[in-house]
């Protein structure tokens, strides 16, 4: 039987082990600021991080946050030596009921679209591909991306 992650919100002393294990997971981009990202999410009264304990040991976050519209999520990982055993699930059943306090009906969230296994994950626990064209704009920077 699959083991039951504890889930409760990131501490800020924890901040840099989830950094970590963003690195790990391959979801950051040189262009990205992961600390100040983390930092602004646990700062803001409508997002927060998700942290994922087994034994005490952070292995999967998950950033959520609602837009006021909409709930999003970033930054959902579990560390590679914990992937296939039903914690990505619970991560995202924790963020689905995080954004359904609010009141909030609709979780959504991108995918890098070379992440084609992660789309299946997604797709596997109930989501479904939009047909949207995705639009962003950098603001007051030159030379970022992403
Ligand atoms: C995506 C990720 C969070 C999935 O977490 P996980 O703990 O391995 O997922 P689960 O064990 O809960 O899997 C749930 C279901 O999805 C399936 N699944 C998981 N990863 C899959 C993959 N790569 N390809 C196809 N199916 C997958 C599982 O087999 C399971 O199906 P089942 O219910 O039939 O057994 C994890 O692989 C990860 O951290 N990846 C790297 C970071 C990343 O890409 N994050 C998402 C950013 S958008």
């Amino acid at each position: 039987m699959a083991s039951v992650l504890k889930i409760r919100r990131l501490a800020t002393a924890e901040v840099k082990a989830a950094v970590a294990l963003w690195w790990v997971t391959d979801l950051l981009k040189p262009w990205n600021d992961p600390q100040a990202d983390a930092e602004r999410a646990l700062a803001t009264p409508t997002s927060t991080i998700l942290a994922g304990l087994l034994n005490d040991q952070l292995v999967a976050t998950a950033m959520v946050g609602s837009d006021g519209h909409r709930g999003w999520v970033y930054y959902l990982a579990v560390s590679p030596g914990h992937q296939r055993c039903g914690f990505g699930s619970q991560m995202m059943a924790a963020c689905e009921a995080w954004i359904e306090d609010l009141g909030i009906p609709k979780i959504q969230l991108m995918v890098r679209a070379e992440n084609r296994a992660t789309a299946r994950f997604y797709r596997r626990i109930g989501y479904e591909v939009g047909e949207f064209i995705f639009l962003s704009k950098r603001l007051g920077q030159d030379e970022a991306e992403d």
